[in-house]
């Protein structure tokens, strides 16, 4: 029998868990494989070049499985290499920001829209552009936030250190007068109490993770390529460049089921076809 064809995420670390855990709710058809790249993580204060090197690394590793499309479940490499992806390969590539774009768009009354992220991904103004394509007249305010992403893979979320940072973090951003808040890092749904906590209950926090599971939804629908619904459970298989226990442990309390996770190391990247 043929290997049922995988959806491909890829990530710095655990924060694409969250587009994982999307996609097997929407599509519990659908076989993912994952890869991690926590022995590098974070990106988000890496140079350009490290970070679509690093990015082809992943993408190259996946494609050697029978893989139908390709989630770009990191803000940060998704505004460095989303575009020339999607040159090279035939496979359909998502990435999670234009996804979040749309859906903070659509949960916003007022047009006062804030984005935080990593610094690249701040700096890139890859959300700004994806809001202003769509509704050039919002109002939009970006806020890098280094010390996040750590709080994440170190498992600290549950700590009081995290909220004072999280708190003294956003403290800016409390005087935008926001409605709603892109989670622009997909580590950051994993702090999303702290950070509505630290916002207050009426800003919205927009995670792409749902939205992006959606779009893949209707992509699989046009062209055709769901998986059958006679395919017995989807065999998820997910890779880190760092430690397997860390990985399971955040995995599994995630995502709510066990995790299959084998250590890779990764090589410097040659073109991909
Ligand atoms: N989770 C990633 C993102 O969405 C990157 C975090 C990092 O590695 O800095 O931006």
């Amino acid at each position: 029998m043929n290997e049922q064809k995988a959806i491909a995420i890829i990530d710095s670390g655990v924060g694409g868990l969250t587009v994982a855990r999307e996609v097997m709710r929407q599509l519990p058809q659908e076989r993912i494989l994952y890869f991690g790249d926590n022995a590098r993580c974070p990106y988000g204060s890496r140079p350009p070049g490290e970070i679509r090197s690093f990015s082809l690394q992943m993408i190259q590793f996946l494609f050697q499985y029978p893989v139908k499309a390709l989630v770009i479940a990191c803000n940060t490499a998704a505004a460095v290499v989303l575009e020339e992806v999607r040159e090279f390969t035939a496979v359909p590539v998502l990435g999670v920001i234009e996804p979040g774009a749309r859906a903070a768009i659509s949960a916003s009354r007022t047009g006062r829209i804030g984005i935080i992220g990593t610094e690249t991904t701040i700096r890139t103004a890859a959300y700004e552009r994806a809001l202003r394509r769509i509704n050039p007249n919002l109002y939009v305010a970006g806020l890098a936030c280094p010390q996040f992403v750590p709080l994440v893979e170190n498992r600290l979320i549950h700590t009081p250190e995290a909220e004072r940072i999280v708190a003294e973090t956003l403290a800016p951003l409390k005087y935008e007068e926001l409605d709603t808040l892109i989670l622009g890092c997909t580590h950051y749904p994993l702090l999303a109490p702290l950070i509505q906590k630290a916002l207050g209950d009426e800003i919205t926090l927009i995670s792409s993770a749902e939205e992006t599971a959606r779009e893949l939804s209707t992509l699989l629908s046009l062209s055709d390529m769901h998986a059958p619904a006679q395919w017995d459970q989807p065999r998820h298989q997910f890779f880190t460049s760092g430690e397997i226990e860390v990985f399971r442990q955040i995995g599994e309390e995630w995502l709510g089921c066990p995790v299959n996770v084998e250590h890779r190391v990764l090589e410097p990247s040659v073109p991909i076809k």
